[in-house]
């Protein structure tokens, strides 16, 4: 049985004073959530985060690390950094780096294999295009884009880690993936990562994305492959994210 798991990524959101706000928020309301939280902030905050949601039921993640361990890379964070500040999870591959940076999908499998070694758990997105599901490419897509994870990771590491379907056309935009729509996806990654290792594949937590809110997680998370959401606008409001969270 795989648990759920939500997790807000904040993007380029937030101040100290606002993260105060919403992270007391998020904490008050709670309660006794059986999914697992998570908020990936911006990585001047992780500190913050270390502060004040030490010893919450809420972990903290980045979102991006170094496929470098140190040296010569300026403007990288490397895993060890992240480490520093008690970070669990550490986002890699989302479409805004894919496409406002050039990201490959080699260089995530980097990114991904560098967390998972350090200790952090990467959480790998992949996603289409409207453009490549219009032209029915979608598993072909994600396909590959898991495919470079797969090639690089072994299967104790593919354990390690969480997987996000993110349609690059329902991010931000209130367009949702229809509860079918996605469980085809989620279902096609799952019978992909069994092709190299079935336990792995089994417990392996694949989160939805693109404009999940309190009004359409229910059905989204209902589905049997749907192990959670990444949260992007609705993890800045405290009422939203745990409206969510309640129902995983
Ligand atoms: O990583 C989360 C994400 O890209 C979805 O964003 O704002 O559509 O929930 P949003």
């Amino acid at each position: 049985m795989r648990r759920k798991l939500v997790i807000g990524n904040w993007k380029m959101n937030g101040s100290r004073a606002a993260n105060t706000i919403l992270l007391a928020g998020i904490k008050a309301g709670l309660g006794d959530a059986r999914a697992d939280t998570a908020v990936c902030v911006p990585a001047p905050y992780l500190a913050q985060c270390q502060a004040e949601l030490t010893g919450s039921a809420i972990a903290w993640g980045s979102q991006d690390v170094s496929a470098h361990a140190s040296g010569a890379y300026t403007g990288e964070i490397s895993a060890a950094m992240l480490l520093d500040f008690a970070s669990k999870f550490a986002i890699v591959g989302h479409s805004e780096r894919r496409s406002y940076h050039q990201e490959s999908s080699a260089l995530v499998a980097q990114k991904a294999l560098a967390g998972v070694n350090a200790g952090l758990v990467p959480v790998v997105c992949v996603g289409e295009t409207l453009q490549e599901r219009e032209a029915g490419k979608t598993a072909d897509v994600v396909g590959e884009q898991l495919d470079a994870v797969l090639e690089v990771l072994s299967a104790e590491q593919l354990a390690k880690i969480v997987l996000a379907y993110e349609p690059v056309w329902a991010i931000g935009t209130g367009k949702t993936a229809t509860p079918e729509m996605a469980q085809e996806v989620h279902a096609l990654l799952r019978a992909r990562v069994a092709k190299k290792d079935a336990a792995a594949a089994a417990g392996m937590q694949i989160l939805y994305g693109g404009s999940m809110k309190p009004e359409n997680a229910k059905e989204l998370l209902a589905q049997p492959d749907i192990d959670g959401g990444l949260i992007g606008g609705a993890a800045l409001k405290a009422a939203d994210f745990l409206a969510i969270i309640a129902a995983a």
